[in-house]
């Protein structure tokens, strides 16, 4: 992907042929982010994290350096730091990638994030159909604990790190991260209210930082580099880069690190090849399952937080889907209603029964056996289950059918059986 003779340009220094060991991670400049960050004032290292303006990239964007603070100003007897390695958003790939390739990195920034929020004990929450990512990641956190760079007096400071691994169980749910705090402390994975806020209490009530793998896998290079750089990448609304798993109907898929500020466009087009030979792009799916279906004349719209934020576009965990004319929008909006109604809890009833409705609903437009009061109807449970769920599932599966109403109405129009719309009476 990157070609690490260019890396100012880039956060994560990948090269898909390598694997890369601890020795030549230490040679290219390795932990020595964190060398100096035990040599500072956790308060400091907040400072620059704030500075660096990073947002949390497992799709929510909070500003890390005012979480981190959070943890560290919290009162706990403990405090806690937790990797969230779940990835279950379909067509994103990218933590895996992070794990199996620089995984140093990654717990390079763990140790760094625990120390300024103040957390010695920690877990790195990882999806149970990744077992080659988690047999890296065990190998890694044994190489650094004997090499000193995790557990009992880091590098002869007076900071400790305990780190264990937790095998999620296959729920996309438990992605959410009060479900994923209820999972590991061996509850059911169902998401909790909030307030209180992990940050206040978390594990086991204990102040918690939870993090998404790529945003913890930044803070090495905001460390070492200086906060500075990192706003010199992307655009004064959003800094930093950002990873892309790109795939679908695109000539070149694969995972790809842009700066924050290139378009939708670019990103299919010149990273990815542009559509299959003698195809055309018919819509893009932005932001995995719970994300939205975007048409090929909204492309233009730069990766940016602030502008996909107006333009109703949600960059999520950066997965990027690409569906050429070949593709039936409804049976993509269909099959993500089934993926959401396996994976609801069903602990409320917008999100529960909307799915279950929306299924049989799409049924029926699927075998042309819908009527107009069909559309009305399934519109008006989208509404409901977006406004009214308890938490991010339910609220956002009904962002691809919300996108699918607007700019590919005819696709529903087509499969009504033959009737007139019902007459609108004022
Ligand atoms: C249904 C659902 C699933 C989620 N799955 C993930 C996930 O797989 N990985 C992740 O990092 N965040 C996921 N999140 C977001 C987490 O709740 C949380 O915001 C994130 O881990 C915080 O890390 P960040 O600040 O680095 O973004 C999910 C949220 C929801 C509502
Ligand atoms: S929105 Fe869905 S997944 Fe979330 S609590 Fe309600 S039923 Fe469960």
């Amino acid at each position: 992907m990157n070609n690490s003779a260019q890396n100012d340009k880039y956060v994560f220094n990948f090269n898909f042929d390598e694997y890369l060991d601890i020795e030549t991670y230490k040679q290219r400049g390795g932990f020595s982010a964190l060398e100096s960050a035990l040599k500072e004032e956790q308060d400091n290292v907040i400072k620059k994290i704030k500075q660096s303006g990073l947002k949390g990239r497992g799709g929510a964007a909070f500003p890390s350096g005012i979480k981190l603070e959070m943890v560290n100003r919290a009162e706990g007897a403990e405090k806690y730091i937790i990797c969230n390695a779940d990835e279950g958003e379909p067509g994103t790939f990218k933590d895996r990638f992070i794990m199996t390739h620089i995984p140093y990195q990654l717990l390079e920034g763990i140790t760094i994030a625990a120390y300024a929020a103040g957390a010695e004990k920690g877990f790195l929450y990882i999806r149970h159909e990744y077992p080659k990512p988690r047999k890296r990641m065990e190998q890694a956190i044994k190489e650094l604990e004997e090499a000193g760079y995790l557990g009992k007096n880091i590098l002869g400071s007076n900071f400790s790190l305990e780190l264990q691994i937790f095998s999620g169980a296959g729920s996309y749910l438990c992605g959410e991260e009060t479900a994923l705090l209820a999972s590991i402390e061996g509850k059911k994975g169902r998401p909790q209210i909030k307030p209180p806020f992990p940050t206040q209490s978390g594990y086991k009530g204990f102040p918690t930082l939870i993090h998404n793998v790529e945003t913890l896998t930044n803070i090495p290079k905001i460390i070492e580099k200086g906060p500075e750089w990192y706003t010199s990448l992307g655009t004064d609304d959003s800094h930093g880069t950002k990873l892309i798993s790109l795939s679908g109907d695109v000539k070149n898929r694969g995972l790809y690190e842009v700066p924050f500020g290139t378009s939708f466009h670019e990103i299919i087009y010149e990273y990815g090849g542009g559509p299959l030979e003698g195809h055309t792009v018919k819509a893009v799916n932005i932001g995995g399952a719970s994300g939205v279906l975007v048409p090929p004349d909204r492309l233009h719209v730069s990766l940016e937080y602030g502008t996909c934020a107006e333009e109703e576009i949600t960059i999520g965990s950066g997965a990027v889907f690409v569906l050429d004319e070949r593709r039936d929008i409804l049976d993509n909006v269909h099959n993500r209603v089934r993926f959401f109604l396996h994976e609801s809890c069903g602990k409320c009833t917008p999100c529960r029964e909307g799915l279950r409705q929306a299924n049989i609903l799409l049924e029926r437009f699927r075998n042309a056996e819908a009527s107009y009061n069909d559309l009305e109807k399934l519109e008006r449970y989208t509404r409901v289950m977006q406004d009214a769920s308890f938490c991010g599932l339910g609220q956002a599966a009904g962002n691809s059918l919300k996108t699918s109403f607007h700019y590919y109405r005819d696709e529903y129009i087509s499969k009504i059986r033959n009737e007139e719309p019902a007459e609108v009476i004022a």
